[in-house]
């Protein structure tokens, strides 16, 4: 098993399961010719985040880290014509570029983008979230899941994106910032009494990664 071969078999369950998506797809050009980096999820993975969305009956959902809107506008389908999602982006360049994405796929009414860092923004919300998909700077992850409890209530479901790091995690000597605020999270979901957690690791189109997925208790 290979990269290459995970990466194959990803894009062959995104033909069966997910398909052609004209939005999306031109949510992912406009980014790429953005010169933004091609970290968004997975096709099968912004399906997922949707399917989770919609197991849960999530009518307000909040995401922190917008990137260029390509999860965004998989959660906002999930959510309804009546429902909403708030999205953190600290970076205004990348907010304009997610706007136009968003307007363009129809479901522009569904989402308010909040440009600023998680730390300053977050303060700042009305609670009563649903579901938090957490993806953004991975250092602050427990300010993060801090405010996603905080956000919530009982059943809201959190989502936190990249736990594996290419199994970088188990390294306990680490000096990558990325990986101790993965560590941090991951810790914090295990011990903080406000959640009950667990984390699947996933191998695909993005490496050898995965997702944790926690409810708020
Ligand atoms: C990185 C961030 C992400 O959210 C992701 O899905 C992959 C990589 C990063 O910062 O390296
Ligand atoms: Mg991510």
């Amino acid at each position: 098993s290979t990269p290459a071969a995970w990466s194959d078999a990803d894009a062959y369950l995104a033909d069966l399961l997910v398909g052609h998506d004209l939005d999306l797809e031109a949510a992912l050009a406009a980014q790429r010719d953005a010169g933004l980096p091609a970290i968004e999820v997975a096709p099968v993975s912004g399906k997922l985040l949707n399917l989770i969305a919609r197991f849960s009956g999530a009518r307000r959902v909040l995401e922190i880290g917008t990137l260029g809107g390509y999860s965004t506008i998989w959660l906002a389908r999930a959510v309804g014509p009546e429902g909403r999602v708030v999205t953190v982006e600290a970076e205004g360049d990348n907010a304009a570029v997610a706007r136009a994405s968003i307007d363009a796929a129809g479901v522009g009414d569904r989402v308010d983008i909040r440009i600023g860092r998680g730390a300053d923004v977050l303060p700042t919300l009305v609670g009563g979230f649903d579901l938090v998909f957490i993806d953004a700077d991975k250092e602050s992850n427990t300010i993060y899941l801090d405010w996603a409890a905080r956000l919530g209530h009982p059943g809201t479901v959190v989502v936190l994106d990249n736990i594996g790091r290419e199994g970088e995690i188990v390294r306990e000597d680490s000096t990558d910032p990325k990986v101790i605020g993965t560590r941090d999270g991951l810790r914090m979901l295990g011990e903080d009494p406000r959640f009950d957690a667990t984390a699947l690791q996933t191998v695909g189109a993005k490496g050898w990664d995965g997702v944790a997925v926690a409810l708020v208790v």
